[in-house]
């Protein structure tokens, strides 16, 4: 096999090791050690043990709502939210989202409906989720992206015009704020995830939090196997709880989570500080009242301004060891396996398709140094600057990559 002169003579990358997206915030063995050491003199590792149902009120309590419950991870916790809302028909929802939200809809036996985006902040263009509404709309769900809270109001305001609940996918969103309250009880009810990418993590888990009882007695029933007591079965769930060992993650998240939201939002000052004035890039609008968590830092990049488009900066900074993310790409209407069901195939999503090219989310950590992004920054400058010569070398790199190897 012959190998490229182009591709051997590749230059020294900024960093030698390379600098994830992402990185999850784990405790120390110590800090950890002794919790499992209780929890196996217990003996009690799952089944709403008491690890679980601290953490359970902790959150319950910190979100300001009636219920809590926690979930083996959000996809089930918003899976099994719909199924217990009893809904029929179809779901007012976005498609510039994480696969996660649809994929829950549809698996609930419910119709997706996209409805656009706002250009600015990307949460639901209320507008457009009015001219969505049918008599076969049962639910909105709203998809607080990026921790940006969704116009809840008047999102409010359209469910009790037409009679139906709204709910939000808040995946992102724990430890946001709205009008200085904890996001949480908005809407009939939330979806938080608590993945191990996500801030606040039981590495896998989440938790959908309410303040309506009929609600949460169903629920809860049907995160274990629609189970009611030892001699009735009285809905169709799943085995969605949570463990011991991830409710001990979560209460060691909990130590530390004022630490992380301040070194993320020092990291976040930091990128915006540098990346606000580049021609080419534009920042995400939170709205007013909103404090978000800082656990994404997005950029939206303007091809004709910036002089390459999203995905060659993607490439660009991969050169550079640097590993950035397409969100949300490709956006729900595309994905394959919705291919020939008309709610994908007709849907008109103008914003959508043109932030699901643009949006790139950069490395953002409680670990990752104030000068790395401020290195990340500079590059990111000078790859504008030099934006001919990179589309050129990129280009010839990527065509010797189908020719010669
Ligand atoms: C918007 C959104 N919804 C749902 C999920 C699913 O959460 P989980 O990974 O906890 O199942 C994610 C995951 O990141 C997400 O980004």
């Amino acid at each position: 096999m012959m190998i490229c002169p182009k591709i051997i003579s590749k230059k020294r990358p900024l960093f030698t090791e390379p600098i994830f997206v992402v990185r999850p915030n784990l405790p120390s063995a110590e800090e950890l050690s002794p919790l499992i050491a209780e929890m196996l003199k217990k003996r009690q590792v799952t089944n709403f043990g008491d690890f679980h149902n601290e953490l359970e009120e902790r959150i319950r309590r910190l979100c300001n709502v009636k219920y809590a419950v926690l979930c083996c991870n959000g996809t089930v916790g918003l899976f099994l939210l719909l199924r217990a809302l009893g809904l029929k028909g179809k779901v007012v929802t976005t498609a510039f989202t994480f696969p996660a939200t649809v994929h829950s809809v549809f698996m609930a036996g419910l119709e997706p409906v996209f409805c656009d985006i706002d250009p600015d902040g990307y949460t639901l263009d209320v507008d457009s989720v009015e001219r969505s509404i049918t008599k076969d709309t049962s639910c909105i769900l709203g998809v607080n992206v990026f921790g940006n809270v969704c116009d809840v109001e008047r999102l409010q305001a359209l469910g009790k015009k037409h009679n139906i609940p709204v709910i939000y996918d808040s995946a992102h969103a724990f430890l946001c704020k709205y009008k200085n309250k904890y996001v949480g009880g908005f809407g009939y009810a939330e979806m938080f995830s608590f993945h191990a990418t996500k801030l606040f993590t039981t590495i896998e888990g989440g938790v959908v939090t309410t303040n309506n009882r009929r609600l949460y007695v169903k629920l809860k029933q049907l995160i274990n196997f629609g189970i009611k007591d030892e001699e009735s079965v009285t809905g169709i769930g799943l085995n969605g709880k949570m463990s011991e060992i991830n409710a001990i993650f979560g209460l060691l998240s909990f130590e530390q989570k004022d630490n992380i939201l301040m070194k993320l939002a020092r990291l976040s000052e930091c990128y915006k500080k540098h990346l606000s004035a580049v021609p080419g890039i534009k920042l995400q609008k939170v709205r007013e009242g909103c404090k978000i968590n800082n656990q994404y830092m997005t950029i939206e990049v303007i091809p004709e301004e910036f002089g390459l488009t999203r995905d060659e900066l993607y490439e660009a900074l991969k050169e550079d060891n640097i590993i950035t993310r397409k969100y949300f790409y490709p956006p729900a209407h595309k994905y394959e396996c919705y291919r020939g069901f008309e709610f994908a195939d007709k849907a008109r999503l103008a914003n959508t398709d043109t932030l699901s090219q643009r949006i790139l989310c950069l490395p953002i950590y409680a670990t990752l140094k104030i000068e790395d992004v401020k290195k990340i920054c500079d590059l990111i400058v000078s790859i504008r600057d030099n934006s001919k010569k990179i589309r050129s070398r990129l280009k010839s790199r990527s065509s010797c990559r189908k020719n010669c190897v």
